[in-house]
């Protein structure tokens, strides 16, 4: 029966994981249609946001964007735009101006930097006999391809989904077709979108109840975790910032830093030591980017995990961006999000590439900033900014400094005694608190600093009754 089916037949195979959409090196034309200032403002808060940042730096980011999945840009072009036309987004003389260009400059694909409707999409796909794509199917071609864990790739593939589900919706329903009575979809009269949606939503229920076996898994390697008592620093910052630079810088360790966005996908974790012998464990975590779609927020929720259970997070910013106020204002939005913002206390905002400073930004920056190195004690636990260069190191003892003093408010450090031989009790501190110093009698009785997280208080002082408060939070 099978040589039967009509051509169109509907995909009968669940959809794969999200692939790419266009192949590399495909000449690319970014069109920038971006609401006027007063349009923006009175069609949402978010958009009035959005209108902070210049068109200019708006469309260089979705260059950047682009470039990371390999399209070749060959032009970018920015376009004011009074109001959206319902049906192609852009006005007629618009599309038929792109359309030229599109032709003299052989254009295989179009990269709009908004959110499109399908019936939009394929509208202008037709004028311009191009592929098009809009920012949402942009970003996640870029997640999909930065995804490294299972976790992460599964959420990327459900985000897809998602995406594709809510098309599917919009686009079809005056389209859609009776299919009903061959009996290869389901029951009969199932259309052609009933069928593609239930294909989809199996799917999703699957990399649902994987995602939760792999979410568990996870949460027992946080748990172990957690027993190692040293802090958590989370990286957070707008992408491109420097994120993975400072984390090698800090740690020595070997991520992939490269001009490009969204380097960093799924957070990497690594214990690394302090100049002062501090241990805290550096969490590098996604770049956070402008108008990234609230659904892609929540599919990233978990990845960020870390973040929302750092001790303390390093908000990376580029100073030398033109837009670096509008993109520290991103970041607040998707900290705010995950219910961080509020507590200031634990955020350390790194001024990033003071190295390309011209030399009166430079000092005027300086003043703002704690200044850099040879600082009072003061300074160390001051709540200014941190002027830093992930690439030449400058100011980072000046950082690292910050970092242990901050964890060093956090968290209180205790004097203990221990009678000689009492192996249970130093277990329990070497697995549960962190142990600064250690000196031992002749007679074999030691004499302990160790440092204590709030959550676990409670129940080093029913263990240690004795112990001496030194220092820290109280
Ligand atoms: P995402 O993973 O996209 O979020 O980026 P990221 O914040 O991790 O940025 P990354 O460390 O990949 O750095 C982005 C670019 O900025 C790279 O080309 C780095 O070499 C460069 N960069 C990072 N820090 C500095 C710095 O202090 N000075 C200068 N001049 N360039 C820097």
């Amino acid at each position: 029966m099978s040589e039967m089916r009509p051509l169109d037949e509907p995909r009968l195979q669940p959809p794969g994981p999200p692939e790419i959409e266009v192949a590399a090196n495909t000449r690319t034309l970014v069109v920038g249609p971006y609401l006027t200032r007063s349009t923006a403002a009175q069609a949402s808060g978010a958009a009035e946001a959005q209108n902070l940042r210049s068109t200019t730096a708006r469309l260089d980011e979705a260059v950047g964007l682009a470039a990371a999945v390999d399209l070749a840009v060959v032009q970018a072009i920015p376009l004011n735009l009074p109001k959206i036309r319902p049906s192609t987004y852009l006005g007629k003389g618009r599309v038929e101006e792109i359309a030229g260009l599109i032709k003299a400059l052989e254009i295989g694909l179009v990269v709009m930097d908004c959110a499109l409707s399908p019936v939009q999409q394929r509208n202008l796909e037709k004028a311009w006999s191009a592929k098009v794509i809009d920012r949402t199917g942009l970003i996640l071609e870029i997640f999909g391809r930065r995804a490294s864990t299972r976790e992460g790739t599964l959420q990327v593939e459900h985000a897809h989904l998602a995406y594709q589900k809510s098309r599917l919706v919009r686009s079809w329903t005056h389209l859609e077709r009776q299919r009903g009575g061959f009996g290869f979809l389901g029951g009969p009269g199932e259309t052609q979108i009933e069928a593609d949606r239930r294909i989809i939503q199996e799917r999703m229920t699957r990399i649902e109840r994987d995602l939760d076996a792999v979410t568990r898994t996870r949460g027992l390697h946080r748990k172990s975790r957690a027993r190692v008592p040293y802090p958590i620093v989370a990286l957070v910052g707008y992408t491109n910032a420097g994120k993975s630079t400072l984390f090698n810088a800090l740690t020595e360790a070997q991520v992939v830093a490269q001009d490009m966005l969204f380097a960093t996908l799924d957070p990497t974790a690594r214990a690394t030591k302090l100049p002062h012998g501090e241990t805290v464990i550096l969490s590098d975590t996604v770049g956070f980017i402008s108008d990234l779609p609230t659904a892609l927020i929540a599919a990233f929720r978990a990845t960020l995990e870390d973040v929302i259970e750092a001790d303390i997070l390093l908000h990376v910013r580029d100073i030398s961006h033109a837009d670096t106020e509008a993109q520290a204002e991103d970041v607040g939005h998707v900290l705010d999000e995950l219910g961080i913002r509020s507590h200031a206390d634990r955020i350390i905002e790194v001024w990033n590439k003071a190295d390309v400073l011209d030399k009166a930004e430079r000092t005027r920056l300086l003043n703002l900033s704690s200044k850099g190195e040879g600082q009072t004690r003061n300074d160390h636990d001051s709540s200014a900014p941190v002027l830093v260069s992930a690439l030449t190191g400058e100011g980072l003892s000046a950082l690292t400094s910050r970092i242990e003093a901050r964890i060093a408010r956090s968290r209180s450090t205790f004097a203990v005694v221990l009678p000689p031989e009492d192996g249970a009790q130093l277990h329990w501190l070497y697995e549960n608190a962190e142990v600064l110093d250690r000196r031992e009698e002749v007679n074999g009785t030691l004499h302990l600093a160790v440092r204590v997280a709030p959550e676990k208080e409670p129940r080093f002082h029913n263990r240690f009754a004795g112990a001496r408060h030194l220092h820290g939070a109280r």
